[in-house]
């Protein structure tokens, strides 16, 4: 099993060639979910004690499992967030899996986590946070923002030695903050505290002092901001919020997982100002960032602080460095894949100017998609895009009308657009993020939809 032969010879090309293939995108936008019992039925068999042989495991893969999977980086895939990985960060996924790098400590990924910390470091400079800032790679949006919370409370106890405990902490965000804050309540045994969201689905700075005003018996630690909802891109007036949580004691967390990446466009970059003021801020370069699953970051002003929460102490780790720099120490984990390396070896491969070019490429269709909806009188623009997701109705249709349109576009491979709501009305959500995806695609849709 691990020592090499020239039938592992045959099948390292017949893996290889196979992604190289498929990161060419030949794919199938008809590919999806498929019932259980038929996919059982596929792999009956492919576990046996002698084994069913290397080529033939991946041609089940190949012709079975893969289609029974969306494929979310087609251009036409513009629901949920689709992801779009650029073809240099694909194939040094591969590389990283086969160099068996152990990402959690210094001492035994260096070279790694130097470049790692480089591609965070651009992320930083973006964002115009300071040189004492630092982070680690983690596995997603999720993971990111409860490594923060998780900082900002063991902080503020530190801060607040006499609490009692009699009030229960809480976060401080909108019923827009992505589900994964309320899970991560649930997670730490803390409470919320809401804030009640603009027409156009924002946290002001009137609301969050509103809802500061009477914490009743909660105590705040931390505010949630979002630079872009998941549901319409919507954009927290964070420069307003950064002073009133200076002034509260209060952590200022951005979850940027699906805005964030606007920071690599110099065009776009304003959007997010004030996100310089934050504590910390997560951002998944597997969304909108051109990197492969998974890959999202956490990042903070003050590491140490991470540090203080995370790090973990164990009589066999004893040896490990504490002045080095270890990315376990920032999040929840130890082992740790190094998964920032594909998107380092992207941008060194392509150059930043390419990961503005594709931001804007994206916005461009975002926006062109929004004036077409803008202008015809069979549609309705719900909000303005601030980022690339657009929120709208298609005007006279029920329920079932979009239910309809939605299945039988996604059965053909046309495109998947699936219904979301807006200030609990159903409407469509088209959410881009591939470069590849072209306005003329999306026109030919909407044409279709005024049709229907
Ligand atoms: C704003 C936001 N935060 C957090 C998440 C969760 O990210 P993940 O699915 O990578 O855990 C998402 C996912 O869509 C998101 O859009």
């Amino acid at each position: 099993m691990h020592t090499w032969n020239s039938d592992l010879e045959r099948l390292a090309a017949s893996v290889i060639g196979y992604a190289s293939e498929r990161a060419k995108l030949p794919k199938d936008p008809r590919w999806g979910a498929r019932d259980a019992e038929e996919l059982a039925e596929a792999l009956d068999g492919a576990v046996t004690k002698d084994g069913v042989g290397g080529h033939e495991a991946l041609e089940l893969f190949r012709d079975v499992l893969l289609p029974a999977c969306r494929p979310m980086d087609d251009p036409m895939m513009l629901s949920y967030v689709p992801t779009a990985p650029s073809i240099a960060a694909v194939l040094f996924d591969m590389v990283v899996s086969a160099s068996s790098i152990f990402g959690g400590h210094w001492e035994s990924g260096a070279g790694a986590i130097a470049a790692e910390n480089q591609a965070l470091r651009w992320i930083m400079d973006l964002a115009g946070f300071p040189q004492t800032g630092g982070g680690c790679f983690v596995s997603g949006g999720t993971a990111a923002n409860l490594a923060a919370l998780v900082t900002a409370r063991q902080q503020w106890i530190s801060e607040h030695p006499n609490h009692d405990g009699r009030h229960r902490l809480a976060i401080v965000a909108t019923t827009g903050a992505h589900a994964s804050v309320d899970v991560i309540a649930r997670v730490m045994d803390v409470d919320f505290i809401r804030v009640q969201s603009d027409a156009e689905g924002r946290m002001t700075s009137a609301e969050l002092e509103r809802a500061l005003q009477d914490t009743g018996n909660l105590c705040p630690f931390a505010v949630v901001t979002s630079a872009g909802t998941t549901n319409s891109g919507a954009i927290d007036d964070l420069a307003q919020i950064a002073p009133i949580c200076q002034r509260e004691g209060l952590w200022f967390h951005v979850d940027a997982a699906y805005g964030g990446s606007v920071m690599a466009s110099p065009t776009h970059r304003p959007v997010l100002d004030g996100i310089e003021h934050a504590d910390s801020f997560g951002i998944d370069p597997h969304k909108w960032l051109f990197a492969p699953y998974d890959c999202a970051a956490i990042l903070y002003r003050n590491p140490t602080a991470a540090a203080h929460a995370h790090s973990q102490q164990a009589d066999y780790l004893d040896y490990i460095d504490e002045g080095d720099f270890n990315p376990s120490d920032y999040a929840l984990h130890l082992t740790r894949r190094a998964r920032g390396l594909p998107l380092w070896f992207s941008i060194a491969a392509n150059g930043t100017d390419a990961y503005a070019h594709a931001i804007d490429t994206t916005m461009d269709v975002a926006h062109g998609f929004a004036a077409y909806v803008r202008d015809s009188p069979n549609f309705e623009l719900l909000v303005e895009p601030k980022m690339s997701i657009v929120l709208f109705r298609r005007v006279g249709w029920t329920q079932d009308d979009y239910e309809a349109w939605s299945r039988t576009n996604a059965e053909s491979g046309t495109a998947l657009i699936v219904p979301s709501k807006w200030h609990d009305e159903i409407c469509f959500r088209v959410c881009i993020v591939n470069p590849l995806t072209e306005l003329g695609s999306l026109v030919t849709l909407l044409d279709d939809m005024a049709a229907s």
